[in-house]
């Protein structure tokens, strides 16, 4: 059985990566720093019956990222697939934008997906394992609205991150994607406290060319597809955006 760690599995896009591998058939270790979150996914991915496990863990401290992926393989096996999806945002006007801020930004969005990269990364060269690792973006590497420094120079910096890593390990035969999502409505995905059902505008529907908001699923989709299907495809950046960043804008 192929085993898949995701992180910020707890809930949002990355609790639906974990359910649509799970129901592919993958045994799923999830890592998220809320425990509330990774307690409802882990009942949601027992019902699969596939093996899962779930570890509170903080993506930007090494020894919880070291202690999180030795106890997967311990109780899975070897990570085949990662998938770095944890990530937090801190939107602040630029004038005040904190150093502090900007640094908790990119610990976790950026050191936490080079932890968990490297340490899968050892696993599955240990084992030979001709792995996948998918790093989450966001179109905000490309694009920015005011006060976002932190959180687009973080994506910025993950989608760099990706071809250096796809570059590293391509002796061993593992592949390093990323994925840039744009908007993706997670609020029916959230842990129970924080649900809400979703609406949209038609104004909103339409910034988008194929008529809708993004969902979790359609990135869960692509991360199977960057798994299974792209064997030829490394060190590249996919954008999930339902054509918004491609749409011009002209507004009277
Ligand atoms: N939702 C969108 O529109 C959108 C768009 C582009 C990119 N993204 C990216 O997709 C990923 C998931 O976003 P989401 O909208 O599902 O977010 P979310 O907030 O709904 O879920 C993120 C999960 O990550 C966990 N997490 C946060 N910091 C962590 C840490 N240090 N260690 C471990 N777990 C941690 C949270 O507890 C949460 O469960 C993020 O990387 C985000 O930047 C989201």
């Amino acid at each position: 059985m192929r085993v898949v760690a995701v992180t910020g599995g707890g809930q949002g896009i990355g609790r639906a990566i974990a359910l649509h591998f799970a129901r592919a058939g993958y045994a799923v270790s999830v890592a998220d720093s809320d425990a509330t979150a990774g307690r409802e996914v882990l009942a949601m991915l027992r019902a699969t019956k596939i093996p899962v496990l779930f570890v509170q863990a903080d993506v930007a401290r090494e020894r919880e990222v070291k202690s999180w992926l030795a106890r997967t393989r311990r109780a899975l096996g070897p990570v085949d697939v990662l998938v770095n999806n944890a990530g937090i945002s801190r939107k602040a006007p630029l004038l005040e934008l904190t150093p502090r801020d900007f640094d908790r930004v990119i610990a976790t969005n950026l050191r936490g997906t080079l932890l968990c990269a490297q340490a899968a990364a050892r696993q599955m060269v240990a084992a030979r394992i001709q792995g996948a690792i998918i790093n989450i973006a966001s179109t905000r590497a490309f694009m920015s609205e005011p006060g976002t420094e932190a959180y687009s120079a973080s994506k910025g910096g993950i989608i760099a991150l990706t071809h250096a890593l796809a570059i590293s390990l391509g002796p061993y035969r593992i592949r390093v994607n990323s994925i840039s999502p744009g908007w993706i409505e997670t609020r029916d995905w959230k842990k129970k406290a924080k649900a809400a059902v979703p609406k949209h505008s038609r104004r909103d529907r339409l910034q988008h060319p194929v008529g809708r908001v993004g969902r979790p699923e359609d990135i869960a989709a692509a991360c199977m597809f960057l798994a299974e299907s792209a064997g030829f495809m490394t060190g590249q950046n996919v954008t999930i955006d339902g054509g918004m960043t491609v749409k011009m804008i002209y507004e009277e």
